[in-house]
C-alpha cells in the first residue's frame, strides 16, 4: 500500500525514488531562487510554505494540515483534533537562542503537522532559524543518521541529546553548497516507511 500520490505509482520503491528526486530538485531550486529566504521563519505558515513547495509535485495534501491521527514506534503525534491549537500555540513561542529554536522544532516535531514529508520540511525549517538569528546552519553531512533518530525519539521526552547533538554540528559556511547539504531532501531519508494511521 502506498500513499495516494500525483504521479500514479503504486510500487512504494517507484515513489520512494521519485520523492527523492523531485524534493531535491524543488529543494534546490528554493535556495537558487532566493524564494526560501522570503518564506516567514519560526512559523507554521513558513513551514507550510516549505512544504508545499517541496511536495506540490507529488501529494494533493502538500502545505496541508494532516487529517488523520498518526504514530511512529508507538508514539503518537498531536492528535488531529487539537493539532490547530497545538500550532498556534506554537507560532507564539519563541525562537531568538539556540536553546529556544532547538525546543521550538521539537515540538514542531510532536505536532507533525503533514500526513508524510515532516522530517524534510522541518530540517530546512530548523535552518532557516539558526541562520537568521545565530548565522550558523546544521552541517546535516556530519550528523550521524543514527544518532539524529535516537535524539528526535528522546525529545518530546528531553530535548538534550539533541542539543548537544545539533550544537556539535553547527557551521557558520552559510555558502549555497553547504546550505543545499543541509537540505538534501534524501540524506535522512527513512526510506518508504508509512505511518501507523488512524482514519478519522
Ligand atoms: N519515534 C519518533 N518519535 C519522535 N519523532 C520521530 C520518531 N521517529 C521519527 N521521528 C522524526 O520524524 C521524522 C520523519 O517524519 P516523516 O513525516 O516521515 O518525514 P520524512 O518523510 O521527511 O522523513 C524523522 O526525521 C524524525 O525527525
Ligand atoms: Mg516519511
Amino acid at each position: 500500500m502506498v500513499l495516494d500520490n500525483k504521479l500514479g505509482l503504486t510500487s512504494s520503491a517507484d515513489l520512494a525514488r521519485e520523492e527523492e528526486r523531485l524534493t531535491k530538485s524543488r529543494a534546490k531550486e528554493l535556495i537558487e531562487t532566493g524564494q526560501l529566504f522570503r518564506f516567514e521563519v519560526g512559523t507554521f505558515k513558513g513551514l507550510a510554505d516549505i512544504h508545499r513547495a517541496l511536495f506540490a509535485d507529488i501529494y494533493d495534501f502538500a502545505g496541508k494540515l494532516r487529517d488523520v491521527n498518526i504514530a511512529k514506534d508507538n508514539f503518537q503525534f498531536a492528535p488531529r483534533m487539537f493539532l490547530a491549537s497545538s500550532l498556534d500555540y506554537l507560532d507564539k513561542l519563541p525562537h531568538t537562542t539556540f536553546d529556544e529554536i532547538v525546543d521550538k522544532y521539537a515540538e514542531m516535531n510532536v505536532a507533525h503537522p503533514f500526513r508524510e514529508g515532516n522530517g524534510r520540511a522541518m530540517r530546512i525549517w530548523l535552518d532557516c532559524m539558526l541562520r537568521i538569528q545565530l548565522g550558523h546552519v546544521v552541517d546535516w553531512n556530519s550528523v550521524d543518521k543514527e544518532a539524529y533518530l535516537m535524539a528526535m525519539k528522546r525529545s518530546p521526552i528531553a530535548t538534550g541529546e539533541l542539543k548537544y547533538l545539533l550544537l556539535n554540528h553547527l557551521t557558520d559556511d552559510l555558502s549555497q553548497a553547504t546550505f543545499f547539504k543541509g537540505v538534501d531532501a534524501s540524506y535522512y531519508y527513512e526510506g518508504y516507511q508509512l505511518y501507523k494511521t488512524e482514519e478519522l
